[in-house]
């Protein structure tokens, strides 16, 4: 029977959102972080993985995409990992990829989706002149920060704030919001397929 506790974390940077999933999981074991893969070497996330034991998985994309998600691939079929979880990955999977694990790979936005797809989220929700700014869990799909969402977090933009300040708020709320949307994964994905 599929495991669908069985998860990995694709990150390439500071790897705060793994943090948060992992201390998470550490008080409540409701799924299991089996390995944390990156494309970047470097990333400062992966220092947490080492100090906890978690296995790494490095992603040569050098040699091309198709190539660093036959590594992926092979991985998930070998530890039968069910959700994919993206945490600050800056690569973008190729729609087979997204496609072959449909339902499977979750991904973390720092705006109200369907606002701001991409990059500089926070400058773009101050430079529109928002009330509200936040961050979207989703399904990810072909499209580029598209999927179907799961949940999100909102806050207040204040007159005084500025990228750097409303990406701490929003970064504190994706701390509770990523583990809420992992606890709630079965019945959050219910609800949007019943939508
Ligand atoms: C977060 O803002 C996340 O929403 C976005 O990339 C950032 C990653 O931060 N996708 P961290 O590496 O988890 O600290």
């Amino acid at each position: 029977m599929t495991d669908k506790t069985r998860v990995m974390i694709l990150l390439s940077g500071r790897g705060s959102n793994f943090i948060a999933l992992a201390d998470d999981m550490a008080v409540n074991p409701h799924h299991q972080i089996i390995a944390v893969a990156s494309d970047n070497p470097k990333a400062t996330g992966l220092d947490y993985a080492r100090k906890k034991n978690i296995p790494l998985l490095l992603l040569d994309y050098n040699a091309g995409r198709a190539a660093a998600e036959k590594t992926l691939q092979e991985f998930i079929a070998r530890e039968q990992i069910y959700y994919i979880l993206l945490a600050g990955f800056m690569k973008i999977l190729s729609p087979d990829f997204a496609r072959q694990f449909k339902n499977r790979i979750l991904n973390i936005h720092p705006s109200l989706l369907p606002k701001y797809p991409g990059l500089d989220t926070h400058q773009r929700a101050i430079a529109a002149g928002d009330k509200e700014h936040g961050c979207s869990v989703h399904i990810v799909d072909e499209t580029l920060d598209g999927g179907p969402l799961l949940a999100q977090r909102a806050v207040r933009v204040l007159p005084n704030d500025t990228a750097g300040s409303l990406a701490d708020k929003v970064l504190a709320l994706e701390h509770e919001l990523y583990p809420f949307v992992l606890q709630n994964i079965e019945s959050l994905i219910k609800q949007e397929h019943e939508q």
